[in-house]
């Protein structure tokens, strides 16, 4: 199986966690897109009622409604069920990046309005130390350069998201900027550092945030918990 099949396999797999009534997190991500579709098969047949979707980025939003699941705001809604969610990296010690595809702000948010959180990721992704995948940080427009420069002297090597030969925008407007760290010795420092440094809004580093870990593995899918 290629790369894409065990995101696909992982995806579909997440989908039985689901049950009728539930209010459920949408993460955003290729891996993702197969859960969404998969979930929407069961919702058009009926296998799967009254579900309520709570999305992670525009995008998705557009998907599950496109397939007839309903979609509310987070606002309107007091708690959230069970939120599944795609990642780039997940350390031995369930650590993980996330914000690959630029929605890490408004995942945190959907995260930790949630009562239980599944990530889904194809084995590639499973890591002894974070670091490798450039950690993403989302910041304001406002002053964005100064802290890009910040990020330089402190040597966290930062590039700029560009989307063609804009900067990428989020769907809250900000920009983002990858630290192309290598390893990160102390992931609960860094973010820490990271979140007090003004304009910046939120950082790609989801630290004891996730139950279970989906797997897709050449085996078939693998839960992690
Ligand atoms: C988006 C994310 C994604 O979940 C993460 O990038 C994994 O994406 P994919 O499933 O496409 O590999 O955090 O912001």
């Amino acid at each position: 199986m290629n790369q894409d099949e065990l995101k696909a396999q992982t995806g579909q797999e997440s989908v039985k966690y689901i049950k009728s009534g539930m209010t459920v997190g949408l993460g955003t991500g290729s891996t993702v897109r197969y859960m969404v579709d998969e979930l929407g098969k069961q919702v058009q047949a009926g296998k799967l009622t009254n579900i309520t979707g709570v999305t992670t980025s525009r995008r998705t939003a557009k998907q599950a409604q496109d397939l007839g699941i309903t979609i509310k705001d987070i606002d309107d809604i007091d708690h959230i069920d069970l939120c599944i969610d795609g990642a780039d990296e997940v350390s031995d010690d369930f650590q993980g990046i996330k914000g690959g595809g630029g929605a890490l702000l408004w995942e945190k948010i959907v995260a930790n309005a949630s009562n239980q959180i599944i990530w889904i990721v194809d084995e590639s992704k499973l890591v002894h130390k974070l670091g490798k995948f450039p950690l993403p940080v989302e910041v304001v427009p406002f002053g964005a350069q100064l802290v890009f420069n910040r990020f330089e002297r402190k040597g966290y090597k930062p590039s700029w998201r560009m989307d063609g030969d804009q900067k990428f925008l989020t769907d809250e407007k900000n920009y983002i900027i990858d630290l192309h760290l290598g390893e990160i010795d102390h992931p609960e420092k860094l973010a820490d550092e990271l979140i007090h440094m003004v304009g910046v809004v939120e950082t790609g580093l989801f630290l004891n945030r996730v139950n279970d870990v989906i797997v897709g593995t050449q085996n078939g899918p693998k839960i992690l918990h």
